[in-house]
């Protein structure tokens, strides 16, 4: 088959060692990174929507809102304003920078340093956020937080895939995820509430209380230990055997530890990680470094998240029933992502990729038929209740699909599959991408919808069919595969296989020669 199944038992290692309350308990606190993302994918949109918010910061945006008297008008270009999502945006800017200083750092000084960075940087922001009085305080505050999200991100899937043993990588990984969505639903019900409140200051509790995801990230990353990996990177191999031994539950590590020990040696030969990772033999994870988040952007899942309101508005839902409405999916997305916590290791990741893939393009199909019966060209016309059901149902059920395949495959993926001396720039890319693209849609997703209609769901559907034939072909099975063992992966598989060269000194070949002679 295609790119898939490419591991057979007996090539791939299984290092003994248990599963470890402490190691849980660290991947759980590392992945409270997650938090702050999604605190702050979550609480934007409600944000800059509230009207004294506006009036305050954006007087034009809110005169021309308050002016628009909405008669006739074409639903789909109602909330076209590009100065108001370039404030929103300048976040994502800023963590793409980020993650290229975070890269250096969690090379040099760990991974624990960096999430520390991270969330120290974050409270930063999220304090002059809450006392903004002027639009500069406001955008040097989501440049903080932006620097803060592009170091977590930079950090903690990277740590979450360090610490886990191979066959439960996926799921503790995906606890990362599992706190981008939890932070994302907190964010939605906050400003929910925040929006009722008399007095005008609603939206600074919301920008103050990224603050609190912020301070358990600090104090969380202050207590983790770093990884073994990271310790052995750095020189100190006592004490990454000992790490190991504590996170394994046994003294018996010797297999894995001597692995993680090549892995740095051959890691050590590199000085430059950029110029390296660009070299022909690791072109397959510079590909998916790149290609994997490019494609979780263009799922259009962002639309959703920064826009359900909006769009909730758009398709004629009333003003609570919009916020009730993106609630909704604010949970859809938080629950569907345990779906993947309990598969990722059993059936895989290709077989989530490819399902949940399906499931998307028929939403997205469905949602763009719809729209497009009900409002056609022109944009204007109503949806019936029922019309208005089955586009939730179908958002739902979108959402979904995404929450247990590209949202949390988007992160794990790419952190586990580079060698160790190219992953932390590795990882810094597909941040970089990652943050890029969720940029670009919030950029030109409300002019797009203005411009494309109802076609910009066929737009987002054709790429959905694009990435998961990607994925079908190119993207070889990762479970239960040791981290530092990946290159076999890539050695065997039908198209990748080309690149990378037989006498690669990554830590496989080492066996391999050790085996034969
Ligand atoms: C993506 C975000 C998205 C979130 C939704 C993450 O994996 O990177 O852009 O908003 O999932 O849950």
């Amino acid at each position: 088959m295609a790119g898939g199944g490419m591991v057979s038992h007996g090539e791939v290692k299984h290092y003994t060692g248990k599963v470890t309350s402490f190691v849980i308990f660290s991947c759980m606190v590392a992945a409270l990174g997650g938090l702050i993302f999604g605190y702050d994918l979550g609480i934007s949109g409600g944000v800059t929507s509230m009207n004294v918010f506006l009036k305050k910061f954006f007087p034009n945006v809110y005169h021309k809102m308050m002016s628009d008297t909405g008669a006739g008008e074409n639903q789909y270009c109602k909330f076209d304003s590009q100065l108001l999502t370039l404030f929103t945006s300048s976040l994502y800017l800023a963590g793409l920078v980020a993650s290229f200083v975070a890269s250096a750092t969690t090379r040099a000084f760990g991974r624990k340093i960096s999430m520390l960075v991270g969330g120290i940087t974050f409270l930063a922001g999220s304090i002059i956020n809450g006392a903004a009085m002027n639009v500069a305080m406001l955008i040097i505050g989501r440049l903080l937080l932006g620097v803060g999200v592009g170091f977590a991100n930079q950090s903690v899937p990277v740590y979450l895939s360090e610490m886990a043993p191979a066959n439960l990588r996926g799921a503790l990984n995906i606890a990362f995820q599992l706190a981008i969505t939890i932070g994302i639903l907190i964010a939605n019900l906050i400003n929910y509430g925040t929006n009722k409140i008399e007095g005008g200051y609603g939206w600074r509790v919301s920008l103050a209380l990224a603050g609190v995801p912020a301070i358990m990230m600090t104090i969380g990353a202050m207590c983790l230990p770093d990884t073994p990996n990271s310790l052995i990177e750095r020189g100190h191999r006592d004490k990454a055997k000992a790490m190991l031994e504590r996170i394994r539950g046994t003294t018996e590590v010797e297999e894995e530890f001597q692995d993680l020990v090549e892995a740095s040696e051959a890691a050590r030969q590199v000085e430059n990680p950029w110029a390296n990772i660009v070299q022909k033999k690791y072109r397959p994870q510079l590909s998916m470094a790149i290609l994997i988040p490019f494609f979780q952007q263009l799922t259009g899942i962002n639309v959703i998240m920064f826009y359900a309101p909006v769009l909730f508005k758009t398709l004629g839902f009333g003003d609570d029933a919009s916020l009730m409405s993106a609630v909704i999916t604010g949970v859809v997305n938080m629950v569907a992502t345990f779906v993947s916590v309990a598969t990722v290791d059993k059936y895989g990741r290709r077989f989530l990729f490819l399902e949940g893939g399906t499931q998307m393009l028929i939403c997205q199909v469905a949602i763009g038929a719809i729209l497009g019966m009900k409002f056609g060209v022109s944009g204007t016309g109503t949806l019936t209740k029922a019309d208005s059901n089955w586009v939730l149902a179908m958002i739902c059920i979108y959402v979904a699909a995404f929450a247990w395949s590209w949202g949390p495959l988007g992160w794990l993926v790419p952190s586990e599959i580079f060698s160790l001396e190219i992953r932390s720039a590795g990882q810094a890319i597909t941040v970089s991408v990652n943050l890029f693209f969720t940029f670009i849609i919030g950029q030109v997703f409300l002019a797009a919808l203005c411009h494309l209609k109802f076609g910009l769901f066929f737009f987002f559907a054709g790429f959905v069919a694009i990435m998961t034939t990607f994925i079908y072909f190119f993207l070889p099975e990762t479970k239960n595969v040791p981290i530092e063992e990946m290159n076999l992966v890539w050695k065997k598989h039908w198209f990748w296989g080309r690149y990378i060269p037989d006498d690669h000194f990554g830590g496989v070949q080492m066996h391999e020669k050790k085996a034969v002679v």
